[in-house]
């Protein structure tokens, strides 16, 4: 059942509640590091702590792709909501603080005189924090804001629209599923989606190993924070016992799957009691814990994803330096 919400005369906010089955972070933390080999899911890098460290990566200039996509749309954000007909609604997957958000709203609102945008992320603080802002910037901007994991709000029927859809899903965010994941994502998008609207998809392309594992392993060590910041959060919400500085961050792209993974080393070996499970874990020097994937793709394999999804390749957009891609799809 999802709770309505009237924040203000333009703003809604739709609470999608967790689906049954869904694992909680304690569960996904003992069952990752009971596992062999070890891991621990990305999405809980994302806590307060989490969230400000990525800011912060958005910035580096080793970490090219916020920059580079943010090119994209600042250049060709125009001819983007022109290729579908106005009016248009936006959809996001993720909040959309963000200045890439801002740049579309601002060229869809050159072309039609309002616009609803929808965003939809599981923090409700978070969306209820940038839907207030953007709803004070943009007099002729309504949010109706979907607070839940995209899977369940997807699932739930509760997206609506009069209007043609132009859905987002921007910042490579789908390169940090696995490609099961990512097709199946995709694919319960299209489904709330009706013949004729668009999905923009924001994704890094494939490049040298070297540009890519620089991008995710910074010298000023922010990435490293960020990765050993799961470690910390099991401290602290867990009662955990990891020494943080036994773990290196390391950073290796491999080819052939087309990611970059990113894994926390043992440099000593250890034995490491997180309180709350009842639960001590051993770990040999070098064992690594596996945190991270973040695939890289062709713009064909970006389009083969969408095909595969119900969607129709339309356009594509790239930096100058062609490092990053926004490819525009329309269902079918
Ligand atoms: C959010 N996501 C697309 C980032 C990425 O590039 O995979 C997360 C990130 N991890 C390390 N640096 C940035």
């Amino acid at each position: 059942m999802t709770i309505h919400t009237a924040v203000s005369d333009r703003f809604e906010l739709i609470t999608v509640p967790r689906s049954r089955g869904v694992p909680s972070f304690a569960q996904d933390v003992a069952r990752g590091l009971r596992s062999k080999p070890k891991r621990l899911p990305s999405k809980y890098f994302y806590d307060e702590v989490g969230s400000a460290l990525f800011d912060t990566i958005t910035r580096l200039p080793e970490y090219y792709l916020t920059r580079a996509e943010t090119e994209i749309l600042s250049q060709w954000g125009w001819q983007i909501v022109r290729v579908l007909d106005a009016p248009l609604d936006f959809v996001e997957l993720g909040s959309g603080s963000a200045i890439k958000t801002r740049l579309l709203i601002g060229e869809a609102l050159r072309v039609q005189p309002q616009l609803q945008y929808s965003p939809i992320d599981i923090s409700t603080e978070a969306i209820r924090a940038s839907s207030m802002a953007l709803v004070e910037s943009y007099s002729a901007l309504s949010v109706r804001a979907y607070a839940g994991d995209y899977f369940d709000v997807l699932g739930s029927h509760a997206l609506v629209s009069d209007r043609k859809m132009l859905a987002m899903f921007m910042g490579s965010n789908i390169g940090n599923y696995e490609p099961g994941e990512a097709k199946q994502l995709l694919a319960l998008l299209g489904g709330a989606l009706r013949a004729g609207d668009g999905l923009l998809l924001g994704a890094d392309l494939k490049k040298d190993a070297a540009t890519l594992e620089l991008a995710y392993n910074d010298p000023t060590g922010v990435t490293a924070a960020f990765d050993r910041n799961l470690l910390a959060r099991i401290n602290r919400e867990l009662d955990g016992a990891f020494e943080l500085s036994n773990f290196t961050h390391v950073v290796r792209y491999d080819a052939a799957r087309g990611a970059v993974d990113s894994f926390l080393e043992a440099r000593e070996r250890a034995s490491v009691p997180i309180r709350s499970l009842g639960l001590r874990v051993p770990f040999a020097a070098g064992e690594r814990i596996h945190t991270e994937s973040s695939y890289k793709f062709t713009v064909e394999e970006i389009a083969a994803l969408g095909r595969a999804a119900g969607f129709r390749p339309q356009a594509v957009w790239h930096d100058r330096a062609k490092r990053f891609s926004v490819q525009l799809l329309v269902k079918q």
